[in-house]
């Protein structure tokens, strides 16, 4: 019997839910080019045994929330909507741990979420939201260019400075294992 927790939609079945829960294109779009990147930064990955189908998958999905809302609640509402089909905690847990640099008690209580950690913990989560990060959109930039920007949009408020160090510093993680 296979472990629910292992349970993994393939690629094609990924796209098609997207497809089918009217996920916007340009979010799909941005999707594929998330796993994209993200395989590239896990084939770096010299010194570690990593889940590249998990990442593919995984970065697929990762904003599946966006088909009901494009708030913060996109997070926990991609991780209910993959639990409730059965599909593995693990990519639940991706979507749950992807926005911004992860955001910790204080934070999902600033921004209207249940007080509770949402911080990426594995290397497959840790590496997703990094590339999510790279991806404005479907154009690739860099993380001091994508936080400028939302610097310029928001403030330096504290809960970015603090996402940019976590980011900053799954970076370095994610480097010293290339
Ligand atoms: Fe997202």
């Amino acid at each position: 019997m296979v472990n629910k927790e292992e349970i993994l939609p393939d690629r094609d079945f990924a796209l098609e839910l997207l497809r089918r829960l009217k996920v916007p294109l340009s979010v799909r779009r941005h999707s594929e080019k998330v796993a994209d990147k993200a395989i590239e930064i896990a084939n770096k990955v010299k010194k570690a045994k990593l889940d590249v189908n998990l990442i593919e998958i995984g970065a697929l999905l990762h904003d599946i929330g966006r088909s009901k809302t494009h708030g913060f609640n996109h997070a926990l509402i991609g991780g209910k909507l993959l639990r409730q089909r059965g599909f593995s905690d693990k990519l639940a847990r991706i979507c749950e741990t992807h926005i911004l640099g992860g955001l910790d008690k204080q934070d999902a209580k600033k921004v209207g979420l249940p007080e509770k950690d949402y911080l990426p913990i594995t290397l497959e989560e840790k590496i997703i939201c990094l590339a999510d990060k790279h991806m404005a959109g479907t154009r690739e930039v860099s993380i001091q260019a994508r936080f400028n920007r939302w610097f310029q949009k928001y403030g330096r408020s504290k809960i970015l400075l603090k996402s940019k160090k976590r980011i900053e510093h799954i970076q370095k993680e994610i480097e010293e294992l290339m």
